[in-house]
């Protein structure tokens, strides 16, 4: 058997790490709620709730993954022999691949408009609800929706068949600076527009009325989606890191990234969302309608900047959602690797064909099958629903409290602190964060998902 690979340097860690926090989550979801609960006031909510529940999380995950070596499934049977605690692993190896199916399809979208926008269609003389009705008339047919998806899918299959480090670390080594500076880029052009200063008070004034209990519980659950935890991504990238490499400089340089990116895509879309006049609406629709129209409608007359500027937006996104997909796509290709046997082109072809069919019922959803419905979701809302709001959590609880309760203090110690060479003072704190207080923290979203 092939010695296991390993990511070559702190900078690829984090770059993987950050890789696949950064995407969807940060682009769209954050710039809209962050508004929507307070502005600033939000901001600081989101960092404590990061700091103290998220990031002890994903320690937990990383001290699993590292210190088996192998994929969650496998993780769970050589830390824990002879005990259930398996099943849970396998369940996060089923749980990315849903969330992939339907990522692939909104992935897709952005394959799509990039060319729309390289094309100029999107960007020419063109009114809003010919912009607006192009989307929802491109997601509801459909071949196109399904050809987009196919590529995306393509794309994510052709870096993971690369492996480790000819694969991911690779295309996250590029893919993450080119995204920043592209992100940076829009900021720029967005806040020279007129009348983009409403956009920055929207995003800075801390309205401390906002903070609603739902405004924490939105917090809690944005951070844990934004760091992609629960679904053994993180778990499953640790298990690639070397023995020496700082497991906490790595967790706080991935969630210090995943914020940073979290801002700057606030302060792209927002400032010119204000300026163009509109109301910062949520989804999907922000992002697909409302900013290609913007970029055209703000660059009047001049068809190279708008064309630019769309083409910098949706390469961003794709960038972000295929370092995110490539992750979901790993964690079941190292179990196939690591406990079936099976070959690296095999595994990665043989799921991406899975997850594909899947992906093929989600977009669909939004056309020829829009009218079935499973507990009154579609079947695009329904793996959303299940996967963010009780398949993470639910993992992330299981990550948890095998670290925290599970596994010895001793263990989680040597790994945590490279055997007692690194992080010492700061263990104590660490372990009872992953101990209690990250615990409470998953079951107050899953009461906030009930009930509120
Ligand atoms: N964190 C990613 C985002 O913000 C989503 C993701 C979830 C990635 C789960 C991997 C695993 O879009």
């Amino acid at each position: 058997m092939k010695p296991r690979e390993h990511f070559g340097s702190r900078f690829a860690v984090i770059a993987a790490m950050a890789g696949s926090a950064v995407g969807l989550g940060n682009i769209w979801r954050f710039p809209y709620i962050l508004g929507q609960y307070g502005g600033a006031a939000f901001v600081l909510v989101y960092i404590v709730a990061s700091l103290l529940v998220a990031l002890p999380i994903f320690f937990a995950e990383s001290v699993i993954g590292r210190r088996s070596g192998t994929d969650t499934f496998g993780a769970m049977k050589k830390l824990a022999p002879g005990t259930p605690w398996k099943w849970a692993g396998l369940l996060t190896i089923l749980s990315p691949l849903l969330i992939l199916s339907y990522y692939s399809v909104v992935g897709g979208w952005s394959v799509q408009f990039l060319f729309k926008a390289l094309s100029f269609n999107i960007t020419g003389d063109v009114s809003e609800s010919e912009v607006v009705g192009y989307f929802s008339r491109f997601i509801s047919s459909t071949w196109q929706p399904i050809l987009s998806h196919t590529l995306f899918m393509a794309m994510v299959a052709g870096i993971v068949l690369g492996g480790i480090k000819n694969g991911i670390e690779r295309f996250s080594k590029v893919a993450m600076p080119v995204l920043l500076g592209l992100i940076l880029f829009i900021v720029v052009y967005s806040l020279t527009l007129p009348g983009s200063m409403a956009g920055l008070r929207y995003l800075l004034k801390p309205d401390f009325s906002k903070l609603t209990a739902d405004a924490y519980a939105a917090a809690l659950g944005q951070a844990f989606f934004s760091l992609s935890l629960g679904v053994g991504t993180v778990l499953t990238y640790a298990s690639y890191v070397k023995k020496e490499e700082n497991l906490v400089v790595s967790g706080v340089g991935t969630a210090v990234s995943d914020l940073v990116f979290a801002l700057v895509a606030a302060f792209a879309i927002m400032p010119a969302v204000f300026a163009a006049g509109f109301e910062p609406g949520s989804g999907p629709g922000l992002v697909f309608q409302t900013l290609p129209y913007i970029f055209h409608k703000m660059s009047q007359g001049m068809p190279i900047v708008s064309t630019l500027v769309s083409v910098a937006f949706f390469l961003s996104i794709l960038a972000a959602a295929l370092t995110s997909a490539i992750s979901m796509l790993e964690v079941g290709v190292a179990y196939l690797v690591d406990q079936k046997g099976m070959g690296r082109r095999r595994a990665t072809l043989l799921l991406s064909l899975g997850v594909w069919l899947l992906g093929l019922l989600c977009s669909l959803s939004f056309g020829p099958l829009s009218g079935v419905k499973v507990l009154g979701l579609s079947f695009f809302d329904l793996q959303d629903a299940l996967c963010s709001n009780w398949l993470m959590p639910m993992g992330g609880l299981v990550f948890t409290l095998f670290v925290g309760w599970w596994m010895s203090r001793a263990d989680v110690r040597d790994e945590l602190t490279n055997g007692g060479t690194c992080n010492v003072r700061l263990f104590g704190l660490v372990y009872f964060l992953m101990r209690y207080l990250a615990p409470v923290g998953i079951v107050a979203v899953f009461l906030s998902n009930l009930f509120l």
